[in-house]
């Protein structure tokens, strides 16, 4: 397939970027491994790219005794250089998060540095611990008053920010979140899923709304299938103790997936407004064919090579249970029961340790009806292929026939694409400094709802409890494979075929 390089002019651009107010932002878990990696490098982009107030500053929190000078240490190896005036406006506080005296503490810290930087009573909690800890410290920060303004102003200025997972099945997330909202209103919760943050995710909305070209034949009439893919390379990466509880269908299908679905196939949304967006979110997943556990093919990797090196397998990785039944890879058919998407499938995919990474959305349509070339042996022509392309690189491919040079008849597929990186020319936001910055401005359009959860749970608990009872097969899969038999039989049966994932 030839490739066509973007020759993009941009016109009428319209760009919208509101700054943070002032506010103050305590991360519960400051010296793991999120706020390190992910946390504290999108508050430094923020912060570079003057999205930040000037009156902000973060307390970390945590039970190593860590002083301001040892936390701003971590601040600085996390972004990789010396930001003094950055770096400043981090504190630390140690303390058990089960004890009240710690949040006494927390909120004469919170005064004190409150007056110190200007800032009313605009306050962000981030969860960014263990999920067991996630109600206990809502709970003690509602028993501490610190969960809405000292002058019962907008409760709305006090915001959560509670990290995946939510839950582990449809009873764990309602006890959670019956938790939670005792404390904290809707309003003011902002439960992550990071895949929203990422500019391809956010561009499927602009891309299907602000264009008239895709709404008239986004529907069963032009789309023949869909096929969702979240291709890693990598394996558990020293998070064996948490995924081996987990699993892809926790870790990846149930949040992640089923929200790009969602936006994929959802209602046009009257108006951009984080709750109008939701209820058509919500409204789709509703509209999913229940599932069967036996609608799912589950696997586990066994050792293999990737990219030349010998990989070990899933069983052998630290932190894993030895007999672990534990899946690393799952693919499903979903149907869509309404008007638009009646009987066109959603093939659905993910998995670790495989050939390739590579994270997409691919729309097949339908194949033209009628070939007026088959004098010339083309019987039936190849589908155009739209292909949301999310990761290693961000961009969208469109697939389709032309006519190439010299022959009479000579025709091929072209791919017309483009890649963000490439087009324009700026570092890519990472997806947590969206999320925050969004956080900060009391934006909740990309934080998942709780309704929305918990129909992605109600979905999938007959699968779980089918699984626990080992009643379904966990099938094999080498390290470095592109797929494996059972996995191609699933959309085989059908007469279609996976997209290659290293295809990108
Ligand atoms: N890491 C990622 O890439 C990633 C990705 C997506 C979602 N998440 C979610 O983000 C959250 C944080 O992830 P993480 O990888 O940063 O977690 P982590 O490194 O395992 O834990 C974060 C911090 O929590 C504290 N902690 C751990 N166990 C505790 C306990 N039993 N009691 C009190 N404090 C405890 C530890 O700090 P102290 O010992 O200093 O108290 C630790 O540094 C988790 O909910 C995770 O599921 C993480």
């Amino acid at each position: 397939m030839q490739k066509i390089e973007p020759k993009v002019t941009q016109m009428d651009i319209v760009c919208a970027e509101i700054p943070a107010s002032p506010v103050a932002l305590v991360v519960f878990g400051a010296s793991g491994d999120l706020t390190k990696r992910k946390l504290i490098p999108a508050l430094f982009e923020l912060y570079q790219r003057e999205l930040l107030s000037e009156n902000f500053y973060v307390i970390g929190c945590g039970r190593r005794q860590l002083s301001d000078k040892q936390f701003r240490k971590v601040v600085t190896e996390a972004i990789g250089t010396e930001a003094d005036e950055f770096s400043k406006k981090f504190h630390f506080e140690t303390g058990g998060y089960d004890e009240p005296d710690f949040y006494k503490r927390l909120t004469n810290r919170l005064e004190q540095l409150n007056k110190q930087y200007s800032i009313d009573n605009n306050v962000i909690f981030y969860l960014s611990v263990p999920p067991a800890l996630y109600p206990v410290i809502a709970e003690q920060l509602g028993s501490a008053g610190l969960t809405c303004p000292k002058d019962n102003t907008q409760k709305e200025n006090v915001r959560l920010i509670i990290e995946k997972p939510f839950g582990r099945d449809l009873q764990s997330a309602a006890e959670l979140n019956s938790i939670i909202t005792k404390c904290f209103d809707e309003s003011q919760i902002y439960r992550i899923d990071h895949y929203l943050g990422k500019e391809t995710v956010q561009n499927i909305m602009i891309l299907r709304f602000a264009n008239a070209i895709y709404e008239p034949i986004w529907n069963r009439d032009y789309i023949d299938h869909v096929q969702i893919t979240i291709a890693e390379s990598v394996g558990i990466e020293h998070r064996g103790g948490y995924y081996d509880k987990s699993g892809a269908l926790r870790d990846m299908f149930q949040n992640h997936m089923l929200q790009m679905l969602a936006l994929v196939a959802m209602e046009p949304p009257s108006s951009f407004e984080a709750n109008c967006i939701r209820d058509e979110k919500v409204k789709l997943l509703k509209s999913l064919r229940p599932f069967e556990p036996s609608d799912f093919i589950r696997a586990q990797y066994t050792n293999g090579v990737i990219d030349g090196e010998n990989v070990s397998s899933y069983l052998e990785e630290e932190g894993v249970a030895p007999d672990s039944q534990t899946e690393t890879y799952i693919a499903t058919k979903i149907l869509v029961d309404n008007w638009r998407w009646q009987d066109v499938p959603f093939y659905v995919r993910t998995g670790k340790r495989l050939g390739a990474k590579n994270t997409n959305i691919a729309i097949t349509f339908k194949k033209v009806p009628h070939s007026m070339f088959a004098s010339f042996g083309l019987d039936e022509l190849p589908s155009n292929i739209l292909v949301l392309q999310i990761q290693p690189q961000e961009g969208i491919s469109f697939q389709f026939q032309a006519k190439r040079p010299g022959s009479k008849m000579c025709m091929g597929t072209l791919d017309m694409h483009f890649h963000y990186s490439e087009l324009f020319d700026v570092k890519m936001p990472e997806a947590y400094s969206r999320l925050l910055l969004d956080a900060m401005t009391g934006d909740q359009t990309l934080f998942n709802r709780y309704d929305s959860l918990e129909t992605a749970w109600k979905l999938l608990d007959p699968v779980l409890a089918d699984w626990q009872n080992n009643n379904s097969t966990l099938y094999k899969y080498p390290a470095g494979a592109e797929s494996f038999a059972e996995a191609d039989k699933l959309i085989e049966s059908d007469g279609r075929n996976w997209r290659a994932i290293a295809n990108h």
